[in-house]
């Protein structure tokens, strides 16, 4: 009786440190919440241009801005997590979607505010 005691004093000093450690690893390591202008316009920019970029030419909807873009925030991340032989992939016609961690930019900027 008594080593189940000791044992699961060991038990709960071991959590209660394993807690505290990782507590102070989350803030001091926590990256800064996703904005437009930081993580998502050169995306839109580089991966949606021209047909999406008025400056170059695009005559689709306007994704050259913040407004937009976070109004049709969940049909980008439609779009693009559909497949290419999909009938609204984009980018369209491209033969390739974007890579996970492209599109897990938009979905983090989703779920950290959708901020400017
Ligand atoms: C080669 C040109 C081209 C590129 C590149 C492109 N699109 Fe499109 N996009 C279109 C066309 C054409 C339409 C209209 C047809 C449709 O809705 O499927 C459209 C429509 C859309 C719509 C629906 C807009 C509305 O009016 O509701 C969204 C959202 C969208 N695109 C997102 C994207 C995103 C995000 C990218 C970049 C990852 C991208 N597109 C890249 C041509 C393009």
């Amino acid at each position: 009786m008594k080593k189940y005691f000791i044992l699961s004093g060991i038990a709960i000093v071991a959590l209660v440190f394993a807690n505290c450690n990782s507590a102070k690893k989350a803030t001091a390591t926590a990256p800064p919440k996703s904005t437009y202008g930081t993580n998502v316009s050169t995306i839109m920019m580089n991966y949606c241009s021209p047909c999406h970029i008025p400056a170059q030419g695009g005559n689709k909807k306007p994704f050259d801005n913040f407004a937009n873009v976070k109004t049709d925030i969940d049909e980008i991340i439609r779009r693009v997590e559909m497949n290419p032989n999909e009938r609204g992939f984009m980018p369209f016609k491209k033969p390739a979607k974007l890579s996970d961690s492209t599109i897990a930019v938009f979905k983090q900027w989703k779920a950290d505010g959708l901020m400017e």
